[in-house]
């Protein structure tokens, strides 16, 4: 097997604030290599990890790391959106602590021939889980283009969405755009050279934007948050990960609701949610953030912010 390369990011952070050297049971929704998973296993002997990752390859490959602790972890081949039918099915009402660290992990950017990478030539496809249907290759070749400038801008924030779509347009014309090397080309050639980032590919904000949609990331936490919470036993936490803006302010507000006994738009005169009870207390009002060190050692780290937050 090759070297692990992914390295948990704000595991510190996660172990003191999710309260994992108390024992109990555990979900790691995204498991990936199961870098956060080992750190609460070894956090107390007490703990146990549901490990949920919609990615074969990738939860083969943490329960191979992971095989001296098979007394202790479940693993779930699964989407997280799934997380009250999994944990009924295992007859587990309430846990301790639910941990999701959005994204892709180093192994999906490494691994040769799934697309994630624009360094590496590979079909386009960016499928975390390869049992969805929709490719990259289907939304840039098939898709309208106002849908794919939506998608540019939406996802990846991409100021030069519109020349980046019309130079698309113009080449699935001739033929498919099949591969990477196709697309990050193309970026390069609509984005004027002046405007190029320094430090980033000019394609990096266009592959980002695909792989949310291919993967519908933005939507599947949208959709998890107000559930997962109900799933915490009392004083028992959620940690959220995220790695850029759009995930972060999700998980922000996502919070803010759950943590209001009211949701009305200012704009109403009076309360009509009466009623509702409050689910969780936050715990950190700004994200926490790597600190130098971790930095140091992990600089793919740099965008990370974990919020926390308490079931009351
Ligand atoms: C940043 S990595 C996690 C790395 C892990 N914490 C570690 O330390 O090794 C994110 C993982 O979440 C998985 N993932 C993303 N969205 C998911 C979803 N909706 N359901 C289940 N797994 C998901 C990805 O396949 C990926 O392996």
């Amino acid at each position: 097997m090759k070297g692990y390369l992914h390295t948990p990011v704000l595991a510190e952070e996660v172990i003191a604030y999710l309260k994992c050297r108390g024992g109990g049971i555990f979900v790691d929704a995204t498991v990936g290599e199961g870098g956060h998973t080992l750190e609460i296993l070894r956090a107390s002997e007490q703990n146990k990890v549901i490990g949920i990752d919609h990615d074969q390859e990738i939860l083969e490959r943490a329960q191979e790391r992971l095989a001296g602790y098979a007394d202790r972890v479940t693993w779930i081949h699964d989407d997280f959106s799934h997380l009250p039918q999994i944990l009924q099915a295992l007859g587990i009402e309430k846990v301790e602590g639910l941990l999701f660290d959005l994204g892709v992990s180093t192994f999906h950017f490494l691994e040769q021939g799934r697309g994630f990478s624009l360094h590496q030539d590979a079909p386009l496809d960016m499928r975390m889980d390869t049992r969805g249907k929709l490719t990259a290759s289907d939304i840039v070749n098939h898709f309208p283009l106002e849908a794919i400038e939506k998608i540019l801008r939406g996802n990846g924030e991409e100021r030069w969405a519109k020349r980046i779509v019309k130079v698309i347009g113009k080449e699935r014309q001739q033929a498919a755009i099949r591969t990477t090397g196709q697309l990050a080309e193309i970026c390069s050639r609509a984005i004027p050279s002046k405007y190029h980032p320094r430090r980033l590919h000019p394609a990096t904000k266009t592959f980002l934007a695909l792989r949310i949609a291919v993967n519908e990331e933005l939507n599947k936490i949208e959709g998890v948050l107000p559930i997962a919470p109900l799933l915490l036993r009392r004083g028992g936490r959620i940690g959220v990960i995220s790695f850029h803006s759009l995930e972060d302010r999700i998980v922000k507000q996502g919070f803010k609701r759950l943590e209001s006994t009211c949701v009305c738009p200012p704009s109403l005169p009076q309360c009509v949610c009466k009623g509702r009870e409050q689910v969780l207390q936050i715990i950190t009002k700004r994200p926490l953030t790597p600190g130098p060190e971790e930095l140091r050692n992990n600089p793919r780290a740099r965008s990370a912010k974990l919020r926390v937050a308490e079931r009351v």
